[in-house]
């Protein structure tokens, strides 16, 4: 099998891939991190065959077929840029783009590339989703109607060291995330499963302020975005961004004409499949609650990868598009499409619901409409203000006793 050369830039999510591409016939040839401790127990791990770069300019002239980008949340397209204009293949963290402009940016230089672009979504290949989208397409369910997303992350204020290592600095892109736009985990799935794309959005906040002595940093006081989708084929979708409330775990819901899958909360990879009593298919119950297996050929190395498995599936995926000259279906289109979701989701909250459209960058006329777009809710490359708030509430500050306690713990780095 061709051995695929592959660079990583950002250490902190890129380092738990490397096993993943090296089961995968991948060879990491070059890393690309500015935080030296991180950069020098990586070289350690990955031993002789690869080189260590601190700089992304001298790092992208490394000989090699393809890049994982996961440096921060909000920066990837410029450095994808740099890649697709190099023709290598791309894989890029999510979210594919901060902006609408820089969006548009991506699907062009996708276009004109020679490079495979396709974003390192992970959670379509959980072993329930999997399971949902084989029995959807199966076809017994009938159409979609209406499907739900839920990606449920509620942190514990006691643990500082987390907080410490996920916002290490107060101008860290998580303390300015707004809750919409980590939707790709939420959304993606869905989009996976039934194959319907979103043509229009809106969405409201649930605001309810953190503990009087929070450690976060953050000044996102709203625990969730909760954002309607109307979608290309007339179903509707509900999500979450990254939401805070009730218990941790993800959950999905696929409501369709003839019945209903889901997975179930707090059940580990439990799926319920139900059916209509009048509309049950052959070697079906009308309720079939049952743990998916994974297939032999993946069940190993799924098992020891990150996510529930999907972290494996990622760089399977990606390397069989190098290998055939496959489409990734996680495309600059599927990405894109998702990143609109989220950047107009929070600006719909901003504006008290108000619907969007969502852009196809494919076309020219939706391109020109959103070119020159880079409002942003986080901090500037060069430390300036960001351009729009980050919570619904846009008069809400962090008080002096929360932002003390945080730098408490974390020190100010950079
Ligand atoms: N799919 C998933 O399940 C999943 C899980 C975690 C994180 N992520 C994504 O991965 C990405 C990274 O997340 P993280 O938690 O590692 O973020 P992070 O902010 O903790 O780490 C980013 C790393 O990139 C390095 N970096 C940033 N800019 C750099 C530059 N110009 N030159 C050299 N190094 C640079 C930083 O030093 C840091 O080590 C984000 O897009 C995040 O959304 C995805």
């Amino acid at each position: 099998m061709q051995k695929i050369r592959i660079g990583v830039f950002g250490l902190g999510r890129g380092s738990t891939y490397f096993d993943n591409i090296t089961n995968n016939d991948g060879e990491i040839v070059a890393i690309c991190e500015r935080d030296d401790k991180k950069l020098t127990e990586a070289l350690d791990y990955l031993g002789d065959i690869t080189t260590g770069y601190k700089d992304f300019d001298e790092f992208i002239e490394h000989e090699m077929d393809a890049v994982f980008i996961a440096n921060c949340f909000h920066e990837h397209v410029p450095f994808v840029l740099r890649a697709l204009e190099k023709d290598l293949h791309v894989l890029s963290e999510c979210t594919s783009n901060a902006t609408m402009g820089e969006g548009v940016q991506l699907v062009r230089a996708a276009k004109k590339s020679k490079g495979i672009y396709m974003l390192a979504e992970n959670y379509p290949y959980m072993l329930f989703n999997q399971e949902m989208k084989k029995v959807y397409d199966g076809g017994t369910l009938g159409k979609v109607l209406f499907a739900e997303g839920e990606y449920n992350h509620p942190f514990n204020f006691d643990n500082t060291e987390d907080h410490a290592m996920l916002r290490p600095y107060f101008k860290h892109w998580r303390n300015r995330l707004p809750r919409s736009y980590y939707i790709t985990h939420s959304l993606a799935p869905l989009m996976n499963i039934t194959g319907a794309f979103p043509k229009r959005v809106t969405a409201m906040p649930c605001f309810s302020p953190f503990d009087e002595y929070n450690t976060l940093g953050s000044p996102v006081a709203d625990r969730a975005a909760i954002i309607t989708t109307l979608n290309d084929d007339n179903s509707v979708f509900r999500v979450t961004g990254c939401a805070a409330f009730g218990a941790h775990g993800n959950s999905y819901r696929i409501c369709c004409q003839n019945g209903q899958i889901e997975n179930l909360r707090g059940m580990g990879e439990k799926v319920m499949l139900r059916y209509n009593s009048w509309q049950i298919p052959e070697g079906r119950e009308e309720i079939n609650c049952y743990d998916p297996e994974w297939e032999a050929v993946d069940k190993e190395l799924a098992e020891k990868a990150g996510h529930g498995g999907g972290d494996f599936f990622v760089i399977k995926e990606f390397f069989d598009c190098i290998r055939s000259g496959r489409k990734p279906v996680f495309d600059e289109h599927f990405a894109t499409t998702m990143a609109s979701v989220a950047i107009l989701a929070h600006r719909s909250i901003l504006e008290k619901g108000m619907p969007y459209d969502i852009p196809d960058f494919r076309n020219e006329e939706d391109c020109k409409k959103w070119e020159n777009d880079f409002t942003s809710p986080f901090f500037k490359k060069d430390g300036s203000e960001p351009d729009i708030p980050c919570c619904s509430k846009t008069d809400y500050v962090l008080d002096e006793g929360k932002l003390n306690n945080y730098l408490q713990i974390t020190g100010e780095k950079e």
